[in-house]
C-alpha cells in the first residue's frame, strides 16, 4: 500500500496553525512571531523584518516576564537567559553588514523559527502551565 505524505509545505502550514498555548495573548503573540519570521522569507524582505521581529520579540518576552515577575516563577531567571539569548541574535543580525540575500533570509528564518519553536513547545509550556494554575490566567 502506498504512503500518502502531505507536501512539506502543507505539513509546515499546519505546524504553524497549530495552537501554542491554551491562554489566549500567549498563544496570539506566538503566532504573530512565526508569521513574522515567514515574512522573512519573502523576496521582498528587508531589515525592516527583522525590526519589526525585534520589536514585537520584546514585547512579547516582556509579558511573559511580567508575568514571571508577578507570580513568583521559579524558572524565572533561567527563561529570561534564554529570552535574552533571542534578543541577542537578532540585534547581531541586525547589525551585521550581511547582505540579506536570499540564502541568507532562509538561514536566518530557519534558525529562529526552529529556535522559537523549540521555545514555545518547551519551557514556554511550563510557563503556560504555572500561569494557568496561578491566579492570574
Ligand atoms: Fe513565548
Ligand atoms: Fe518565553
Amino acid at each position: 500500500m502506498t504512503q500518502i505524505v502531505a507536501p512539506r509545505v502543507f505539513r509546515v502550514q499546519a505546524w504553524r496553525m497549530r495552537k501554542t498555548s491554551d491562554i489566549i495573548w500567549q498563544d496570539a503573540q506566538h503566532q504573530v512571531l512565526f508569521k513574522i519570521l515567514d515574512m522573512l522569507r519573502e523576496p521582498t524582505a528587508g531589515r525592516q523584518v527583522l525590526r519589526q521581529l525585534e520589536d514585537y520579540t520584546l514585547t512579547h518576552f516582556a509579558l511573559e516576564e511580567q508575568y514571571m515577575k508577578e507570580l513568583g516563577y521559579p524558572g524565572r531567571i533561567e527563561h529570561m537567559q534564554a529570552h535574552a539569548r533571542f534578543r541577542k541574535e537578532i540585534t547581531e543580525l541586525l547589525e551585521s553588514q550581511q547582505e540579506l540575500d536570499a540564502v541568507f533570509r532562509e538561514i536566518i528564518s530557519t534558525f529562529l523559527t526552529e529556535w522559537l519553536t523549540r521555545h514555545v513547545f518547551g519551557i514556554d509550556k511550563e510557563l503556560e502551565e504555572f500561569i494557568l494554575q496561578s491566579s492570574a490566567k
